[in-house]
């Protein structure tokens, strides 16, 4: 085929039933509703709760779904990349373990660690296994069971995060209007000090210590990771349309990372976006981290329509960031 693109065929979702509300934390740490409505937009995010489950027991029903709409046999699947930052082990990757359960016998995989970006890195680099010819289908999941990483007792970050999965199957086409169009990818690691964990790396191997200095929880200095943010995700994004020629009329919705509403209004006005655009679901799922864009996607599906111009933008740990451009190819009903 000559002159493939990669476009994005189906979405699946996956959040737990289990809701853990503002009111609920209001009896857990020193905050209120009223502040983390204010300051995040957040009203509730989702837990994955109960032993023994990890953030494959939620990617697995959001690429069920996937094979379910399209009655697609697993074992056509090609590849399968799992973006994460709360594998269920540290290895083997969480990409193996799902390609495992769903019964996908002949996908290689991997994880992809870059944080909040995750899933537009991976969902990047996926279209380019796609535009070489090499693998007709590809799976891309996003997932974080940030409950497994946050602690319940710091107020700065326990309000932010939830659990959640989304997935696309990307597939060829020959059709140059649809597809996967153009990225601006970025990371910068002396960002680094402001967001991550502290032990359980080769750095800083666990240990009884580690345990007892809340070491293995998600760090974040909000402040400081918050400006950042502001500016590298609505930098890239104005940098995106421009470069492709576009204004804020010509798209037809902006995906943005889920981690503030401030920070996604910020990154609306600067590409000239009217509010009803912009897919905001932060309020009922909180920040996802790798799996804000694809249960954006999940939760708006039944409302795009082949030609959509879609801008997705993220800014995450590393420090990640970047902007995806893509046309949405079919119609669909959920
Ligand atoms: O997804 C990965 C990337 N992450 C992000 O993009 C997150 C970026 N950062 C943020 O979204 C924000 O910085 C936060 C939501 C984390 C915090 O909001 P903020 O507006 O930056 O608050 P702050 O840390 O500047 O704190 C303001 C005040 C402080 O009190 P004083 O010193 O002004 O008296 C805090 O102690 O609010 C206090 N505070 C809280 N009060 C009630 C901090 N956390 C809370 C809380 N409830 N949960």
């Amino acid at each position: 085929m000559q002159n493939r693109r990669a476009t994005i065929t189906a979405v699946g979702g996956y959040v737990p039933e289990d809701k853990l509300t503002n009111f609920d934390l209001e009896k857990m740490v020193e905050t209120n509703d009223e502040w983390i409505r204010s300051r995040t937009g957040i009203e509730e995010r989702r837990i994955l709760k109960g032993e023994g489950k990890g953030s494959s027991d939620m990617a697995v029903p959001a690429v069920q779904e996937i094979l379910r709409k399209k009655n697609i046999d697993p074992a056509e699947i090609d590849c399968l990349i799992c973006a994460t930052v709360t594998p269920d082990m540290v290895f083997p990757a969480t990409a193996n373990i799902i390609c495992d359960k769903i019964g996908a016998t002949n996908a290689w995989g991997y994880d992809m660690s870059a944080a909040c970006s995750g899933f537009l890195f991976a969902l990047t680099t996926g279209a380019m296994y796609i535009e070489s010819g090499r693998f007709k289908k590809v799976i891309v999941v996003g997932v974080d069971k940030m409950s497994s990483i946050v602690d319940y007792t710091d107020r700065a970050t326990c309000i932010i995060f939830g659990d959640g999965a989304g997935a696309v199957l990307l597939e060829a086409t020959e059709d140059q209007s649809i597809g996967v169009k153009d990225s601006i990818l970025k990371s910068d690691g002396s960002g680094r000090q402001y967001l991550h964990m502290k032990a359980g790396g080769s750095l800083k191997p666990a240990s009884a210590e580690t345990v007892l200095n809340k070491e293995h929880f998600a760090y974040q200095e909000g402040q400081a990771v918050f400006k950042f943010a502001v500016k590298g995700m609505a930098d890239v994004s104005a940098e995106l349309l421009e470069r492709n020629g576009l204004a804020g009329e010509d798209i037809a919705w902006l995906v943005p990372h889920q981690a503030n509403l401030r920070i996604i209004d910020a990154t609306a006005n600067r590409m000239g976006l009217d509010k009803e655009k912009v897919m905001i679901n932060i309020q009922k799922y909180g920040n996802t981290t790798a799996a804000t864009l694809p249960l954006c996607l999940w939760d708006w599906e039944s409302q795009l329509k082949k030609g959509d111009n879609i801008v997705l933008a993220a800014f995450g740990g590393g420090f990640t960031w970047g902007a995806t451009l893509l046309t949405w190819g079919y119609d669909s009903k959920k």
